[in-house]
């Protein structure tokens, strides 16, 4: 039988144990404030920003909305975020990505101060990930290692194979796996016998970004399979990056879409916020 790995359950979890946190910080005085900027009503970053709004309301920790037009100019937004940078109410700046085509995401993720910088996207951050220091954790990846040790899965000397190599997910998942002494391998789109690469995981991380992509034939007999995907199918249910109902049975233990890693990604925002208020 496979283990299923619960991420709402697991994020509600966490989330209840920063909420006692913050209760006890807030004792001593010290409040956390996270800035929200969005820029645009893309529905679906809506959806995402009312989330984490809301996420912040059950923890205690504030939260302060900017919801700008689509016509906001690049100058514009980099003004409020130097704003909330000196700012000293604010602990933490998340401006929901993408943003429209005409401002560079990249000017305004450096920007963010590495001191406010939740996402864990600045290049300062991405940095200290990969030398050891101490610093925010891009939050999708830092919830599936909590996904993994929760349930109980070791990394230490596993064979760990990420598929896809993007700044958010694919890169700093590497980064963690390797901090916690898995032997990794990233794969990506022009990886040459992909099924050779992943079929010798212990601990395989879909990242792909295609609809059902992953089959059996791609797993291990026995692996953990961690699907970061989220797509609608031919009946418009939610699905991930693997094709659950084939690769399940293979396995020792899985993520389901939805409720697997996507919950997660939300609580570790809010670890982050916390960190700004502890020592
Ligand atoms: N858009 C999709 N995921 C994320 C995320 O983790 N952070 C931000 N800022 N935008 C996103």
């Amino acid at each position: 039988m496979s283990q299923l790995i619960d991420g709402k359950q697991i994020s509600k979890q966490i989330k209840d144990e920063l909420k006692e946190e913050v209760q006890r910080l807030g004792a001593l005085g010290r409040t956390a404030c996270l800035a929200v900027v969005q820029v645009g009503n893309d529905p679906a970053s809506s959806v995402y920003v009312n989330n984490k709004k809301k996420a912040c309301e059950y923890i205690g920790i504030g939260s302060r909305s900017y919801e700008l037009p689509e016509e906001t100019t690049e100058d514009e937004l980099v003004s409020l975020v130097e704003e909330l940078n000196r700012d000293d109410e604010v602990n933490g700046i998340l401006v929901q990505l993408p943003l429209p085509a005409h401002i560079d995401e990249d000017r305004i993720i450096r920007t963010i101060s590495p001191d406010k910088d939740v996402d864990g996207f600045h290049p300062v951050s991405v940095g200290r990930l990969w030398i050891g220091e101490k610093g925010f954790l891009s939050c999708t990846p830092a919830g599936i290692i909590q996904l993994l040790k929760r349930s109980g899965i070791d990394i230490c000397g596993k064979e760990c194979v990420v598929i896809g190599r993007s700044n958010i997910v694919g890169k700093p998942m590497a980064a963690l796996l390797l901090r916690e002494n898995g032997t990794v391998t990233v794969a990506h789109s022009r990886t040459e016998n992909l099924q050779d690469v992943t079929k010798r995981a212990d601990i395989l991380i879909v990242a792909i970004g295609k609809k059902k992509f992953i089959t059996s034939e791609y797993v291990k007999e026995g692996a953990v399979v961690i699907d970061v995907g989220m797509h609608r199918d031919e009946n418009n249910h939610l699905c991930g990056d693997v094709d659950f109902n084939d690769v399940e049975p293979h396995t020792s233990a899985i993520t389901p879409v939805p409720g697997g890693v996507g919950p997660m990604t939300i609580a570790m925002l809010m670890n982050n916020c916390v960190e700004t208020i502890r020592t």
